[in-house]
């Protein structure tokens, strides 16, 4: 759905903030930390799993990404006091990778380290095909010294059945996505919506048949299918994998997968750079196009009525 993504592109930005941060909400627990670990408890006690993610992509100097290192760090040490089921996530660009790759590797080291001693999880995100080389890098660095890492493959990407292959042996516990930066050009991501299910669904054998844990990130009922059935076919227990949502999203599914017991986790994004983040799931959402849109006609319309 290209000319939706540029639909999208051409009217966010003329869309008042103020309008957007209300759609935005339901993707987001909230501007602070201590919102977002309510949040946690929260899901907790209903049986999700979480992963806390900080929102901040490319921050664009070095005091950002050492306030971000500062939040995680808080985040950490709040997770084990408050004894929360959760881990966090990270982005390569937010610790600094565009800036300096030696700063970014320090960085995200010391939050694995520190997450380490409470047997907490760190995974590194998966951000634009640009960064996916060196975030390879950090990964394979990391995985060398610490088992509570992990990575992100983007289904999508024509380069995952290679990467995955450098994966299997290491026994990486990986998280497995279709991938959300539709602008990746035709020679480095497939652009059929087909072939990207197919591909889930070869890598995610790959890695479940040679014994990765894999958190199964989608809300495509086809891929949820198709991954129940291998499951089966492959006689794996539930330690082996778990479904991962997004909060707010498709929170029916995610209601039938915990009932049917199987292990669930929420991604729970938190903080004040919500917008990139929001439009990337604007984009997912078609309906949200024609809320946001027919919201700014009745803004537009109130407008007037005040002048
Ligand atoms: P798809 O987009 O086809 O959605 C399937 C169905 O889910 C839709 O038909 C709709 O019903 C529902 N849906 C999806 N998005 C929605 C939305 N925003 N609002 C309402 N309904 C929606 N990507 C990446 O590049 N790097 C990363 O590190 C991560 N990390 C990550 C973690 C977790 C836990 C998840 C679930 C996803 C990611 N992603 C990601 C995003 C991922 O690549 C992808 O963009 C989204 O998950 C959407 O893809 P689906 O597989 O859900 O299919």
């Amino acid at each position: 759905m290209i000319w939706l993504n540029n639909l999208i592109a051409l009217i966010l930005p003329l869309v008042p903030k103020s309008l957007v941060k209300l759609f935005a909400k339901q993707y987001i627990a909230g501007e602070t930390l201590e919102q977002a670990l309510e949040k946690t408890a929260q899901l907790n006690r209903d049986g999700l799993g979480v992963t806390l993610d900080l929102l901040g992509e490319d921050p664009g100097d070095i005091s950002a990404c050492t306030r971000a290192l500062g939040v995680y760090e808080k985040a950490i040490e709040a997770i084990h006091a408050k004894g929360l089921t959760a881990g966090i996530s990270l982005k390569p660009s937010h610790m600094g990778l565009k800036l300096d790759k030696a700063f970014c590797l320090a960085n995200i080291r010391h939050l694995v380290e520190a997450a380490a001693q409470y047997h907490i999880f760190v995974r590194i995100d998966m951000e634009d095909a640009s960064l996916c080389q060196d975030t390879m890098d950090l990964f394979l660095a990391l995985h060398e010294q610490f088992s509570n890492v992990g990575l992100v493959i983007q289904a999508y990407l024509r380069r995952s059945i290679e990467d995955i292959n450098r994966l299997l042996d290491l026994r990486a516990n990986i998280r497995l996505c279709k991938g959300a930066y539709y602008w990746e050009g035709r020679p480095v991501a497939y652009k059929d919506p087909d072939i990207i299910i197919e591909s889930y669904i070869y890598l995610l054998e790959k890695l479940l048949s040679k014994g990765c844990f894999v958190g199964i990130a989608t809300h495509d009922e086809k891929l949820v299918f198709q991954s129940l059935a291998l499951i089966d076919r492959l006689g794996l227990s539930k330690d082996a994998y778990e479904f991962q949502m997004l909060f707010g999203v498709e929170e029916e599914l995610r209601q039938i997968l915990i009932e049917s017991g199987h292990p669930i986790r929420v991604y729970l994004p938190f903080g004040e750079e919500w917008f990139a983040y929001s439009l990337r799931r604007f984009r997912e959402n078609p309906k949200m196009v024609g809320y946001i849109l027919s919201n700014m006609g009745n803004f537009l319309k109130n407008m007037v009525k005040k002048f």
